[in-house]
């Protein structure tokens, strides 16, 4: 017997997330000294001074065990937003809480989540690896958000509904009225799960979240991430924002340190400072407006953005783009992942980034014709 045949079936048919190049295979793969990565929607500013300085500090104590449940943290994130600290559960990066997400509410062979088609993988991939039905309703032509499919996928069995606002990677935003309507028309048992990992860029940023607005939504929960607008991707940590016994259950089933203790530390001295954080928007604001113009000087379809990212599709192959791009050591997104061979996503850079893509896509452009 082939021992492999004893692994659960969802084990044996799964396929893994397909993450964004890296900057050392790109170097050693093209054989180039510098390397830009404009693929994961990382922050163009990079990590704020006041977190690295404390995570120098915070290093001497590592040979700690964080407290457990991450009190600081979660007070900390609670006081930021305006909160009940009792709805919150931090995560190893805002995967974590959608993976606990699924385990908590999901019943394998029963229930059914749905989202709309393409999404973020994650919601997928971690549906099928606890043996949950995916039902995906397909985005409209403009990646505009067609409400009533989505209602209709749902019944007496959806766990979960998953909305991305804005979305990845379109990065399309609704306000966040109509996802309250959309709240209200969901069926008993469901719950909406709101993922904004780049409201913060949505501008204004206020009229598109749901996070100050849970009082009023009791079958919706909110997911946050570090890893983009405060630059933490590297440390892992998100947190979801729901109904208080749901977060009851998420906290009594999650392994007890998955958020660790530099992690922690970072988290809190991201939210303190300001100055960086508006920085960094900024920087995206004024980098998204510049991308989208120099997209459409070149005579590529750019999708309207209020995320940290752009979709376009260029006017020749996108995989023949994507390739020529690599090898002039820019990594951006090819999207053939998510369905959409013909479109690809760049993240936004640092000026002198932005300006290096534009001008290798000149030449990749120029070439082609
Ligand atoms: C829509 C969306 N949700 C969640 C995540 C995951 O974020 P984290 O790094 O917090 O796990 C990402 C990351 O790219 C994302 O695009």
């Amino acid at each position: 017997m082939d021992p492999r045949d004893t692994l659960r079936p969802e084990v044996l048919e799964f396929t893994p997330y397909s993450p964004g190049l890296s900057i050392d295979e790109i170097r050693e793969r093209h054989g180039l000294a510098n390397v830009i990565k404009l693929a994961s929607n990382e922050n163009p500013l990079g990590a704020s001074p006041l977190v690295r300085r404390v995570l120098a500090r915070r290093s001497e104590s590592v040979f700690r065990y964080p407290q457990s449940g991450n009190p600081r943290l979660v007070r900390a994130i609670a006081d930021f937003h305006g909160v009940d600290p009792a709805r919150i559960v931090p995560g190893n990066g805002s995967d974590e809480i959608i993976d606990l997400m699924l385990r908590v509410k999901a019943r394998p062979g029963v229930d059914n989540v749905v989202a709309f088609q393409p999404c973020f993988s994650i919601y997928r991939l971690q549906a099928k690896l606890c043996g949950v039905e995916m039902r995906q309703a397909p985005l409209r032509q403009d990646f505009s958000f067609p409400f009533e499919e989505l209602l209709a996928l749902c019944d007496e069995n959806t766990a979960l509904v998953f909305v991305t606002n804005p979305d990845n990677p379109s990065g399309h935003a609704v306000k966040a009225a109509e996802l309250a309507y959309l709240a209200k028309a969901l069926p008993p048992r469901a719950l909406l799960v709101v993922d904004e990992a780049y409201v913060e860029f949505a501008e204004p940023e206020e009229e598109h979240s749901v996070l100050g607005r849970l009082d009023s939504l009791p079958n919706v929960a909110v997911l946050r991430t570090f890893s983009k607008l405060h630059g933490l991707a590297g440390l892992r940590l998100g947190f979801g924002a729901m109904p208080v016994w749901l977060a009851d259950y998420l906290l009594r089933v999650r392994l007890p340190f998955s958020v660790n203790l530099l992690a922690e530390a970072a988290g809190m001295a991201a939210l303190e400072d300001n100055h960086f954080r508006l920085a960094s928007l900024e920087a995206v604001r004024k980098g998204r407006a510049y991308l989208h113009a120099e997209l459409e000087r070149l005579g590529c379809r750019p999708s309207p953005s209020m995320a940290n990212f752009i979709l376009f599709t260029p006017p020749t192959d996108a995989q023949g783009v994507f390739q020529a791009l690599l090898a002039r050591g820019i990594i951006i997104r090819p999207l053939a992942s998510y369905g959409m061979p013909a479109c690809l996503r760049v993240s936004i850079g640092s000026d002198p980034e932005n300006r290096a893509f534009v001008q290798a896509l000149e030449e990749v452009l120029g070439n082609h014709g």
